[in-house]
């Protein structure tokens, strides 16, 4: 940053992140053209053009560590495919198209496209293990909670950090059967519980965000999408800590051929490790995080959030796009 004066000057470094917020919004608008047609194939296939198409001309040399697609089979940006113009740093790039696949296919609230990018070699990949345990707080409650400790233990540290009664404290998770044990746990502690069918990028970050209402994160969800939000919680100064949950005993074996930990509890250091983060998110479908895309005439508004660790920025940005003028893009989405 340059602070004037003759003495010191500091030259401002380019932000990624506002270059990475024009492949969010592209994927966003892409997806959302498919918004409640019942067809998940093509709204990822929609993101994964509409995000493909802008970030091969951002002036990185990027290699994607975390790509969408393993768990859906889903069109992919895979793993190892090398993006951007390669004139620039290299990076690291994690990226989700549609967090939400499903909540857009469906018409529901919440979906989002992201993107992370930090220095190459920084970020975790979790490799073909598609589930982590995960727990999220915000910047108040970070270094209060462990993985390992019970529900109500982490209820109550988060309560006392952020002095209010265990009743008060919010909980957010996936409704899955698999993660009734934290549902009843927290039921059981007395806490509030939000309970969301997908999303879980967008829960984490809403730990972080103290006008979200919500204060926790627990249970177990996606691999790519924790190493994502722990690239998000580190420009918040959050926390996240993970565990790779295997489904079945072959997941077992691919984790100890591949040299994957399966005790380790993961740090958001371990997952992103790095003070130079780059994190977008544009909204899909509106959600608490962020609002969804709106379509009118030859107009596509779309509401991002940018953000970068480096520097603790956080942006939030409305961007009205002419479709006449991104002919190349209309014609990804009629196609
Ligand atoms: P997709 O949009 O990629 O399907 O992910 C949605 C999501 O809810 C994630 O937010 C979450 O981490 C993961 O799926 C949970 O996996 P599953 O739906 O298999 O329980």
């Amino acid at each position: 940053m340059y602070y004037g004066g003759t003495h010191s000057v500091e030259l401002p470094e380019r932000n990624l992140g506002l270059d990475l917020v024009r492949v969010t919004e592209s994927a966003a608008i892409a997806a959302a053209r498919w918004q409640g047609r019942g067809d998940k194939v093509s709204v990822d296939q929609a993101a994964v053009d509409g995000m493909r198409l802008i970030l091969g001309n951002i002036d990185i040399a990027g290699t994607i560590v975390i790509g969408e697609g393993e768990k859906d089979e889903a069109p992919m940006l895979h793993n190892g495919e090398s993006v951007g113009t390669g004139n620039g740093p290299a990076m690291d790039v994690a990226v989700d198209p549609v967090d939400g696949t499903t909540l857009t296919s469906e018409g529901m609230p919440g979906a989002v496209a992201v993107i992370a990018l930090s220095e190459k070699g920084t970020m975790y990949a979790p490799g073909s293990l598609v589930y982590m345990d995960k727990i999220a707080v915000g910047p108040a409650a970070a270094g209060s909670v462990d993985l390992e400790a019970p529900v109500a233990h982490n209820l109550a540290q988060v309560a006392k950090a952020l002095d209010k009664d265990v009743a008060d404290v919010t909980a957010i998770m996936l409704s899955r059967p698999r993660n009734t044990r934290f549902i009843d746990a927290a039921r059981e502690a007395g806490a509030r519980i939000r309970l969301i069918r997908d999303g879980d990028v967008a829960g984490a970050i809403a730990t972080a965000q103290p006008e979200s209402g919500i204060d926790i994160l627990f249970g177990i969800g996606g691999s790519p999408e924790a190493v994502i939000a722990a690239g998000a919680l580190t420009c918040m100064e959050g926390e996240m800590q993970c565990k790779l949950w295997p489904r079945d005993d072959r997941e077992r074996e691919y984790a100890s051929d591949q040299g994957l930990d399966l005790d380790e509890v993961l740090t958001t250091r371990s997952l992103v490790n790095s003070d130079n983060v780059f994190f977008a998110a544009t909204g899909i479908t509106t959600g608490e995080l962020l609002d969804g895309v709106l379509f009118s005439g030859d107009k596509a508004t779309t509401h991002s959030v940018v953000m970068r660790s480096k520097t603790g920025s956080i942006r939030s940005m409305r961007a009205t796009h002419d479709f006449t003028k991104l002919r190349r893009l209309s014609a990804l989405m009629d196609s």
